[in-house]
């Protein structure tokens, strides 16, 4: 695998951008689930590094489970609409105030697809995490409670995110030079 200085274009958000924004957000989940029972569902594996820094910021009592899921279309990052479940989570959510926590919102399949296969199992409430969105690219609405970064439509990596499942180590996030490297797909 290259090195990733030589398709980096720019670093968009840096990681102590990253660490305040996660407080921030942190400190808004604590309050809004004070004396409720949160239960984050961290989205494998993009979301892996989100919910480890946001989980140490929250300062109400929580639980957290994992869920993967494969969407049915073409190469990674292609949408079709409809996703599988890959990797199921490990408790019942009935009761339970659920907070999905997602690495990026692209065209909104994937968490509307999430959503609506949690929402048969009963929780107490189901709410949405994301720590960015491209919002350019929506092609689903899907309500989106907690924001971290709004950002253009430009295919990024770091902190979370892969190319052909790299990169995710990196502290920030930044922006693929495309005419230095063509993610597979
Ligand atoms: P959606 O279903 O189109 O909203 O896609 C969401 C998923 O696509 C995310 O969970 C990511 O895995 C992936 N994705 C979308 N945009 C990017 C990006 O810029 N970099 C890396 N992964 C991305
Ligand atoms: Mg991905």
């Amino acid at each position: 695998m290259k090195d990733y200085h030589e398709f980096l274009d720019e670093i968009l958000i840096s990681s102590d951008v990253l660490e305040k924004r996660i407080i921030e957000l942190a400190t808004e989940i604590s309050r809004d689930y004070k004396d409720k029972n949160l239960h984050a569902i961290c989205i494998l594996r993009g979301g892996v590094l989100f919910l480890a820094d946001l989980m140490r910021h929250i300062t109400v009592p929580h639980t957290i489970d994992f869920m993967a899921v494969s969407s049915y279309g073409v190469g990674a990052r292609r949408t079709t609409g409809q996703v599988r479940i890959a990797l199921d989570l490990k408790e019942d959510i009935s009761d339970r105030d659920v907070l999905l926590v997602e690495d990026i919102v692209d065209s909104g399949y994937t968490i509307a697809s999430v959503l609506e296969i949690l929402a048969t199992r009963h929780p107490k409430s189901l709410k949405v995490c994301t720590l960015l969105d491209k919002v350019e690219r929506r092609e689903v609405d899907v309500p989106i409670h907690y924001r971290g970064f709004v950002i253009p439509d430009q295919f990024v990596f770091g902190y979370g995110l892969d190319i052909d499942e790299y990169y995710r180590n990196l502290p920030f996030i930044g922006t693929v030079d495309s005419n230095r490297y063509k993610p597979q797909d």
